[in-house]
């Protein structure tokens, strides 16, 4: 049997981290970006594009085509790929990779890239359970004698009194749902269903008013104001979103027969039999009603580094059946396509090229670095002095605006340490001691590699 071990892929999640104050692209009714809106600075023609392009997407006329941003670093080429994704709706998947993450030792390349791309897929399924639904009016716990402890007691059966405005069931459940009641401290007043197959037992919230209830002013549940309404036993409706990658891995899984996988990946590479019965299986949903695509957003950073290989398995995404919205981002002009001898723009093959729309984007203005910064320091909440502000504005100036937004943190616990209310251009003086830009680090390196050559 196969080991299955977890692989910590937290690339998107930082990526996201970086960028967590794009709300959207910031437009206005007619489709116009607003100057500074949704957590985005300028970057006009860009950002109308860019919303041109979500349009698209939501006629669904973007199939079999991809999106390139091109543009010389920190000009906001992830920003505007985070700003469609969140365009296009908060359950949105966003999945973001580099070029040269593909060169793993363990997986092929194009197992990466297909995993990221099923990530990036995601399916809403809705399912009809049969639930017992309603306001605890009564609960009486059975507590039994522990199997092998004397002195313990543990939750053997309880009767349980489920109201709504227009119902009222009493039932008794068996020790696995009574220990969940007492896990999850269910006392009158709760708001609670049951499924009735699974026995998961789930809290809402908590019903005001319900009598011989307690309530307390502190309380960290959710207060509803009403009773739920209609028959305690009914059939609810319950929608969860599935990534492509999830209900292969849960496939899998179930062919190792090793159960609850979900956020687990696997080492080894996933069968084409699980991905192809995982796409059937969707089909039948679709075909039924059940289920709904919920397109993501696949993100390719440096999309120069990848390879032959890789743009031809990317072609052919999309023009496959289930894809993800791509967005690919270089700042490299013509240039070798990897591990060949062919020049190309942007080193991407002209049949992957001629299916791209491209989106420039430009160097900020020293006033538009300073409004960014400034967004940024209100999403990390630190306190930015007027100098500190101009400091840090030459710096993403002069050096780049990545490098400017990453020094706010550092920066801030320098100044914390010296009592500083606000950051000074003391501390980050002392920040960019501490920490250097790519730029200056790459010097380094060479001349130390210099002085080791002699
Ligand atoms: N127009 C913009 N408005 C607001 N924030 C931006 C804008 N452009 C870039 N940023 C922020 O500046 C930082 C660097 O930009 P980034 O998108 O990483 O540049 P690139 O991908 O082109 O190298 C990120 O934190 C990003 O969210
Ligand atoms: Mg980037």
């Amino acid at each position: 049997m196969s080991e299955i071990r977890e692989i910590k892929s937290t690339r998107s999640e930082i990526v996201l981290s970086l960028h967590s104050h794009i709300r959207g692209l910031g437009l206005d009714s007619n489709m116009e970006p607003k100057p500074v809106a949704g957590g985005l600075v300028g970057q006009i023609e860009a950002r109308k594009a860019a919303g041109v392009v979500v349009d698209l997407i939501r006629q669904g006329k973007m199939t079999g085509k991809g999106i390139l941003f091109v543009g010389p670093p920190g000009t906001g080429k992830t920003a505007l790929a985070v700003a469609i994704a969140r365009e296009l709706g908060e359950d949105t998947p966003f999945v973001a990779i580099d070029g040269a993450e593909i060169y793993s030792a363990e997986i092929k390349k194009t197992e990466v890239l297909m995993r990221a791309v099923r990530k990036a897929i995601g399916v809403k399924v809705r399912e009809l359970r049969k639930v017992y639904e309603g306001v605890v009016k009564n609960i009486k716990i059975g507590f039994v004698k522990h199997p092998f402890n004397p002195y313990a007691r543990i939750p053997g059966e309880a009767r349980i009194t489920l109201e709504t405005k227009d119902d009222s069931i009493t039932i008794s459940v068996g020790e696995e749902i009574t220990s969940q009641l007492v896990q999850l401290r269910i006392k009158r007043g709760d708001h609670i269903w049951i499924d009735a197959e699974t026995g998961i037992v789930h809290k809402v919230g908590r019903v005001k008013g319900v009598e011989e209830a307690k309530y307390y002013d502190i309380d960290s549940t959710r207060i509803e104001e009403e009773m739920p309404s209609g028959p305690v036993k009914r059939d609810k409706e319950i929608v969860r979103v599935f990534t492509f990658n999830d209900l292969d891995l849960y496939v899998a899984s179930q062919r190792f027969s090793i159960t609850s996988l979900f956020g687990v990946e696997l080492e080894k590479e996933i069968d084409e039999d699980v991905r192809k019965s995982v796409n059937s299986m969707v089909k039948k949903w679709l075909e039924e009603g059940k289920g709904e695509i919920v397109p993501g957003v696949l993100f390719i950073d440096d999309a120069h580094l990848l390879d032959l290989e890789a743009f031809s398995f990317l072609t052919k995404v999309l023009e496959s059946e289930f894809s993800p919205i791509l967005i690919l981002a270089t700042n490299r002009g013509v240039t070798r396509i990897r591990g060949t001898d062919i020049e190309a723009p942007h080193g991407i093959p002209l049949d992957l090229l001629d299916r791209l729309l491209i989106i420039p984007v430009k160097p900020y203005t020293r006033e538009e670095i300073k409004q960014i910064i400034l967004i940024r320091a209100e999403e990390e909440e630190v306190q930015l002095s007027k100098e500190g502000l101009e400091r840090l504005a030459d710096i993403g100036a002069n050096h780049s605006l990545r490098y400017a937004v990453q020094l706010l943190r550092p920066a801030y616990i320098i100044a914390e340490r010296r009592k500083h209310q606000e950051i000074t251009p003391e501390d980050i003086e002392e920040a960019s001691k501490l920490f250097i830009d790519t730029k200056q680090s790459v010097k380094l390196i060479k001349q130390f590699e210099e002085q080791f050559m002699k």
